[in-house]
């Protein structure tokens, strides 16, 4: 029986548990697959670390060593940053080995080019880790696409931020003893700005805008903010209204337009991300013919981000040369919309600077209250009377409110 020939790039959470994950389910993948599959050399950084590999397999700092391996079909790609990250990616496509990435931020920024040169090099790619970490989102997508038309994806796709929310709501900690405690317990990095102020939300909304539209929205256009807005007082406003909030990534598609928002959002019960906790993701998926779908589970760690890379292996042999989505992405989505009224909460400014485009629903308490408007109109009002506070409500919140 022949082999398939494996390098993991990495040998971190992800990259030790794609290695164990391949020898724990090595039955599996032959059946599937219809041969071995073979971890034939491992890329480190630091060459003096122990490690529990198998004397068999090639361990070395140099990749060019692992290129000129006799055979070498697949590299999975489990380091950090965009260099040298991409270069190595490229030079494996160049070689003729399908390529797998969990790397995000490397992703984001170069994927267009490596599913370009994938393509033209006949080989395929598989992401599906970059987002979500487990939660099979990219193959959900891939398949739902091929007759649906997704128009609007929303995601809780940092599960630090998660964290961090659930503990304040839960613990009534502030944001800096939710996020030590984080750090503890290894959800964060020492450095947790990508985490916290949105940015890794964001390369996975990137990634997701890719596959369901075909193409990214202007990345200066896209309303970023973490999570470090959000105070414990904030938090218990909400809750006595009855409402959560969750850092929630939105991507929809009108007319040719893409909007993406990343930000804090409240939801209330009817909200699918209502009871998403902890180190949680979740994926609300909206299309034409199915309607919505919720997909929730780990969205990081050592084997739920394995899971993800081992059914992209299957993907690559399988599908082979596989890159595009099955069908062209339609370039336009219905008529724009004229912009909906939305329920907002509303923090630090006094009402009278709230003009007439937005009607006053609900004082909360001091200089806190709910207001109802167009998105445009509360930007509007804001822009003038920085720094302050707004969040969208979504869910059936109206019919709590009318209640
Ligand atoms: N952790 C998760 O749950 C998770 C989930 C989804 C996606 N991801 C993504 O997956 C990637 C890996 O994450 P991780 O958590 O496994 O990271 P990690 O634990 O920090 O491990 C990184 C590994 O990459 C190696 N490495 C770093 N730079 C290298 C270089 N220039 N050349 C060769 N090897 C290098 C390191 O080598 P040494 O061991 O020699 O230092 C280490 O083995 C990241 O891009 C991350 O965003 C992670």
């Amino acid at each position: 029986m022949s082999v398939i020939k494996v390098a993991i790039l990495g040998f971190g959470t992800v990259g030790e548990g794609v290695y164990r994950t391949i020898h724990s389910h090595q039955e599996e993948l032959t059946a599937v697959l219809g041969k071995e599959v073979e971890v034939a050399a491992i890329l480190i950084k630091n060459k003096n670390k122990e490690r529990e590999i198998s004397n068999a397999i090639l361990v070395t700092d140099s990749f060019d060593e692992i290129l000129q391996l006799p055979q070498l079909d697949v590299v999975v790609e489990a380091i950090v940053g965009k260099e040298p990250a991409v270069s190595y990616l490229k030079k494996a496509i160049n070689s003729g080995c399908h390529i797998i990435t969990a790397n995000k931020e490397m992703f984001a920024h170069h994927g267009k080019e490596l599913l370009k040169l994938a393509e033209d090099n006949n080989v395929s790619v598989g992401f599906e880790a970059t987002v979500a970490g487990g939660i099979p989102v990219i193959q959900t997508l891939r398949q739902l696409l091929k007759i649906n038309r997704v128009h609007q994806i929303q995601g809780i796709l940092n599960g630090t931020s998660n964290f961090i929310l659930t503990e304040m709501r839960e613990k009534k900690q502030s944001f800096t003893e939710a996020l030590l405690l984080a750090q503890e317990n290894g959800f964060a990095e020492a450095d947790p700005t990508n985490d916290v102020e949105g940015f890794d939300a964001f390369y996975k909304t990137m990634i997701l805008s890719r596959i369901a539209f075909g193409e990214e929205p202007n990345w200066k256009d896209v309303e970023l903010e973490g999570i470090t807005t959000i105070t414990s007082e904030l938090i218990e406003t909400a809750e006595k209204l009855g409402l959560r909030f969750k850092h929630i990534a939105s991507i929809s598609k009108e007319g040719s337009q893409i909007n993406a928002i990343i930000k804090p959002t409240l939801v209330d019960k009817s909200h699918p991300f209502y009871h998403v906790e902890g180190v949680q993701n979740a994926v609300n998926i909206q299309s034409d013919i199915v309607g919505g779908i919720t997909l929730q589970g780990p969205g990081a760690g050592m084997f739920p981000t394995a899971s993800a890379v081992i059914e992209d292996l299957v993907f690559v042999c399988q599908n082979d040369t596989n890159n595009k989505i099955s069908r062209p992405v339609a370039n336009s989505f219905g008529e724009k919309k004229t912009e909906l009224k939305e329920y907002w909460l509303v923090h630090g400014l006094t009402k009278k600077y709230l003009n007439t485009t937005v009607s006053f629903i609900q004082d909360v308490s001091d200089e806190t209250y709910i207001i109802n408007g167009t998105k445009n109109n509360v930007e509007q009002i804001f822009s003038l009377h920085k720094p302050l506070c707004y969040f969208p409500i979504i869910g059936e919140f109206k019919t709590l409110i009318n209640a």
